[in-house]
């Protein structure tokens, strides 16, 4: 043997015994590699570079606000070739994004790749139910896999971060946006983000199939005055920290690696220049290390509020307040820099923002490889894929609440039934896609009239009667209510006169919630009422499907009509989804996350609201909290839907009746389903704090748990209490569990009907 050969059989059995011996990267050691990595880019960028890891600009397309000041294709490209563009967002599809990329890594001095950041808020090309419907559903397992599926189809399509999941909490169903959050309830709420999250992350995040999440929009964007979009908010402390926050505090703590700013001030600050809740809050008592992302220019933004005079006082107030990247807001791109050289602002700031950005692209492997998210033949292959039909058909199931359902009208016989299906939106291809579709294809969902013809025991007959707007509806433009024609109203008269059972599909235009949407009347819009009004009066036999984007005020509807379903927006198959519940294969068990109110003038109404100090009709008069013209409890509670079987409660226990500070209380109760069908009900437990140094609410959801029963069959169901659910936060935002009294409330809404209580001592 030769010295040659030797040795480098020497080095192979070297180069074997490292690699089984090398040291797993433990997070720990992947952490300070990071941050080393981080520390070497730093100390090679100029100022210019770093503020333009800072500046994230739109794609040459689609756009999702108001053109900027200042802003063209050619800019755009010009500052890419400088590096001073840190991340784009709707470039989207593997090819497009390469290219945006290949510049990013090619021709900058030091080839920061761009992370690329995308609206996929309830799917990607393949949508699943909108977000509200998707909370509708109370099952955490099939949110996540939703999130899931949309990660893999937008990670295949070159995107790498997410704008969701929205966390905003909200009481008024006038704010187009409710669409697109979990509804009313912060624990609830906090679930949800749980779930969407992990959905979107992953465990890994460097792994091909997910994306960096971001909740938004912080904060309190879902208590814009009067519903109204983009308005001023107002709130207490009390609802700040026990209602708003809590969301995006559980984000931050399940590792959520972004978080978006929003367009509205909070109590006169600005929140793109909050630094109490962006600096004290979030990276200060929060321990936040992933980055802040303004919302489509609302650094600028801050100047219109009159809170900043010019670009370079929004650039200040905006670092200084720890907003780190400016979203197609050419503030920091134009001002930041020469803040720093001026001595404004300091270069440790900047610092800090570019870090946080530079540790979510290394999280994700962009610096190992920047096209990870860019193979065409994957991208071919995901989307659309029959495995992400099945994953968004079984979402939409479950997000559908039935409201009503008198005479067990429903399910439908399958066989032997003359069938009438009416209203614009059982033959709509489009507005069962919501308005945050803009990857998906216009008309591509399922229709109704579509998933109903696949049933072929009974006639089918389908007229539309009445349209609800006359002009194409975009996701920029204004829908315009403009129908006034009843001409098609005799057809539909016609074949519901003729009919065992009427189907009727009315509700929203799809493009008619989700931002800059908000409306004063949630009656139907249209002639929509004055067709279900005059059907009825043909053939009272009517199952209403309500497809919507908020809870809408159906009072009318409520009075008249047997059965009611809402099936919300349920992405590409809503058509599917519907027949199957109609048709009895499906056994809905959603439950509302929003309450529906009796007219628009209860609004805000919510299921954890405060007693007051005269909340009955003591002595009958009109001293007490309520109104003269409508009664003061909403048409349907939070936590409300029903299933075609029933459910019985019984036997609600405590391990006790008094404990100790920091013990835990164990609640037990007996759920039985009464009906003649497998059903699943949403067990729900809500507590009362009865006496505390902050008023608390009436009802407080603190469990639910989501549980399948065959008919007759019986289960005891196990809660735990304890101080994280027992607490609250003060006026100064501090978590404070009170010795006192305590009720505890166990149900299928939170119109509960079995309640227990306890004390705690300290
Ligand atoms: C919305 C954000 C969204 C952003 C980017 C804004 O108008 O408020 O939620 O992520 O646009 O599309």
């Amino acid at each position: 043997m030769n010295l040659k050969k030797s040795q480098l059989i020497f080095t192979l059995i070297l180069i074997a015994f490292m690699s089984c011996h090398a040291q797993k990267p433990t997070p720990m050691n992947t952490k300070n590699t990071i941050e080393q990595k981080i520390d070497a880019l730093l100390k090679r960028m100029t100022v210019e570079e770093k503020v333009g890891q800072m500046n994230q600009y739109n794609g040459f397309w689609d756009v999702t606000g108001p053109a900027p000041e200042g802003g063209s294709a050619e800019k755009k490209y010009a500052h890419l070739r400088k590096g001073w563009v840190g991340s784009m967002l709707t470039v989207r599809g593997a090819k497009a994004v390469r290219a945006v990329q290949k510049i990013a890594v090619e021709e900058t001095r030091l080839g920061i790749p761009l992370i690329i950041g995308f609206d996929v808020i309830h799917g990607y090309k393949t949508l699943s139910p909108i977000p509200l419907a998707e909370a509708a559903s109370w099952d955490l397992e099939a949110i996540k896999k939703s999130a899931q599926t949309a990660a893999a189809e937008a990670s295949a399509s070159g995107i790498n971060w997410t704008f969701g999941p929205m966390v905003d909490i909200s009481r008024d169903a006038r704010w187009g946006r409710v669409m697109e959050g979990a509804g009313e309830d912060p624990f609830l709420g906090s679930k949800i983000a749980e779930a969407r999250i992990k959905g979107f992350q992953g465990d890994d995040l460097s792994a091909v199939n997910t994306i960096a999440a971001c909740a938004k929009h912080f904060a309190g964007y879902g208590f814009s005055e009067a519903g109204k979009e983009y308005n001023t908010v107002d709130i207490g402390t009390s609802t700040l920290h026990n209602i708003v926050l809590p969301p995006f505090k559980t984000a931050v703590d399940v590792g959520v690696r972004t978080l978006m700013n929003s367009f509205n001030e909070v109590n006169g600050i600005p929140a793109t220049g909050n630094a109490y809740l962006q600096r004290d809050i979030l990276k200060g008592a929060w321990h936040f290390d992933g980055f802040v992302v303004s919302d489509w220019a609302s650094l600028n933004e801050m100047i219109t509020w009159g809170y900043a005079k010019d670009k370079r006082e929004a650039a200040k107030i905006a670092a200084t307040a720890g907003s780190d990247m400016d979203m197609e807001g050419y503030v920091y791109i134009e001002a930041l820099a020469q803040l720093v050289k001026d001595g404004v602002v300091s270069e440790s700031l900047v610092d800090d923002a570019v870090r946080r950005i530079l540790r979510v692209k290394f999280e994700l492997g962009l610096f190992d490889d920047p096209y990870k998210y860019c193979d065409e033949t994957r991208e071919k292959e995901t989307i659309g894929s029959s495995k992400n039909h099945e994953v968004v058909l079984d979402m939409a199931k479950k997000s559908i609440v039935l409201l009503k359902n008198d005479n067990k009208l429903l399910p439908l016989k399958k066989e032997g039934q003359e069938i009438a299906l009416i209203g614009a939106l059982a033959n709509d291809k489009s507005s069962p896609l919501g308005s945050w579709r803009i990857a998906a294809e216009d008309d591509t969902a399922v229709s109704v009239l579509e998933g109903m013809q696949r049933y072929k025991g009974n006639t089918l007959t389908y007229a539309k009667g009445a349209d609800i707007t006359t002009e194409k509806a975009t996701f920029v433009q204004e829908v315009v209510i403009n129908t006034t024609d009843k001409n098609g109203f005799d057809e539909a008269l016609a074949i519901a006169k003729q009919s065992d059972v009427v189907v009727m599909v009315l509700g929203e235009h799809g493009f008619q919630t989700g931002e800059g949407r908000s409306r004063t009347n949630l009656l139907l819009p249209g002639v929509q009422q004055e067709l279900l009004e005059a059907v009825y009066k043909v053939n009272p036999n009517i199952v209403l499907v309500l497809n919507n984007g908020r809870p809408l005020a159906i009072n009318w509807a409520d009075e008249h009509i047997p059965a009611i379903v809402e099936a919300w927006q349920l992405g590409t198959e809503t058509g599917n989804a519907v027949a199957q519940v109609l048709y009895g294969d499906y056994n809905p068990s959603g439950k509302l996350p929003m309450t529906f109110p009796r007219n628009v003038g209860q609004i805000p109404i919510y299921y954890n609201y405060k007693n007051t100090g005269r909340p009955t009709n003591k002595d009958n008069n009109v001293f007490w909290s309520h109104y003269t013209d409508v009664e003061k409890t909403p048409l349907y509670p939070f936590g409300y839907g029903l299933s075609y079987t029933t459910f019985e409660y019984s036997n609600l226990k405590l391990n006790g009746n008094s404990f100790k500070m920091g013990e835990d209380v164990k609640v037990s109760v007996t759920l039985k389903n009464t009906g003649d069908l497998t059903g699943k009900e949403v067990v729900q437990l809500y507590i009362r704090d009865l006496f505390a140094s902050v008023t608390r609410p009436v009802k407080e959801l603190k469990g639910f748990e989501l549980v399948e029963l065959k008919a007759g069959e019986t289960k005891t169901i196990h809660f735990t209490l304890n101080k994280e659910t027992l607490g609250f936060y003060d006026n100064d935002g501090t978590y404070i569990v009170e010795p006192g009294d305590f009720k505890v409330f166990v149900g299928g809404s939170s119109i509960t009907t079995l309640e227990a209580d306890f004390n705690l001592i300290d």
